[in-house]
């Protein structure tokens, strides 16, 4: 008789994946793909509206869709709050073990030392209020992950758009006075399959990378792991003249023993080796 480890005796997990479209969506599908995984779209749900019928009762949900436009909440919190806080309670609705994704932007940004779970929340833009009542939305179920300044082969995000004008133009200016964690998503999504897997308690987790950085840091980093030799022009916030306040200050770290990630400059460099090969 063939041998059969435990491993292949235990019924798979089915796991639910919203927001798929976006970049982590698309890096939990990959690091879930050894469980049963339903991976939906906006267009296959929008979680805007109740779900409807799914094919079976998941195990677990990643809930990775929201609202990221951080300036464009500023200018309809009513249709943020809508997909990031009535989203998220249709999710919870399912009534079954979730992981919802939040953000350093619940927090003011006034320490200089890493916010820790247990720092009271202080968002100051539009999109940091509808994720910090997302969280409230999620529900009992729910571990609720907070990172930071996520970035990925695939979507929208600062590595990609300093790839695109590094190769455009000789300087590019960059904001040199926000200090936060710069996450791979690829990092991020193999953390919460660990805390998930590890059967931690539910409520707020912290999983960023680690080290710190600014946005001019990272664009230079970007730019020396590319061989690119734009140079970085650093400026201030006020500068850049961003509609959404952002926190001057947000690296997360964990109290609570959070499995830990990879330096950024590390998620980076695994971002540019997945970019090669695509
Ligand atoms: N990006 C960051 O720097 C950052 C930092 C900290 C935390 N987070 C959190 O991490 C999570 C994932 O972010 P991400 O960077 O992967 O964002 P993303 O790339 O913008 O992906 C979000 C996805 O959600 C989808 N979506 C938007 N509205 C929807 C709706 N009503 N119904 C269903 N899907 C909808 C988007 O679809 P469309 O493409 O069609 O709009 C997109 O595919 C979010 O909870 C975000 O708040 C992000």
């Amino acid at each position: 008789m063939e041998h059969l480890d435990a491993d292949s005796l235990r019924p798979r997990r089915r796991c639910l994946i919203t927001g798929v479209g976006g970049q982590l969506g698309h890096a939990l599908e990959r690091e879930f793909a050894g469980d049963e995984v339903v991976a939906l779209d906006r267009a296959a749900w929008d979680v805007a509206h109740p779900a409807g019928r799914l094919p079976w009762t998941p195990d677990l949900v990643l809930h990775a869709a929201a609202w990221t436009n951080v300036d464009g909440a500023e200018d309809d919190p009513q249709g943020a709050a809508a997909v990031n806080v009535g989203g998220t309670a249709n999710v919870a609705a399912l009534g079954v073990p979730l992981v919802s994704y939040s953000t350093d932007y619940v927090f003011a940004g006034t320490k200089r030392t890493p916010y820790l779970e247990s720092d009271p929340p202080g968002p100051q833009s539009a999109y940091g209020r509808t994720k910090l009542h997302a969280e409230a939305a999620a529900g009992e179920q729910a571990w609720i992950v907070r990172s930071s300044w996520l970035f990925g082969a695939t979507g929208h995000n600062f590595v990609r758009t300093m790839l695109r004008l590094g190769a455009e133009r000789d300087e590019v200016a960059v904001v040199a006075d926000q200090r936060g964690s710069p996450t791979y998503v690829g990092h991020l999504a193999a953390a919460t399959r660990e805390l998930v897997d590890a059967g931690v308690p539910f409520g707020v987790w912290h999983l960023a990378a680690a080290g710190d950085c600014t946005w001019a840091d990272f664009a230079a980093a970007i730019f020396a792991e590319a061989g690119l030799t734009c140079g970085v022009r650093r400026i201030t916030t006020a500068e850049f003249g961003a509609r959404a306040p952002r926190p001057a200050y947000s690296v997360l770290r964990s109290e609570k023993g959070a499995p830990e990630l990879p330096h950024w400059r590390e998620g980076l460099r695994a971002c540019l080796a997945e970019l090669d090969g695509a």
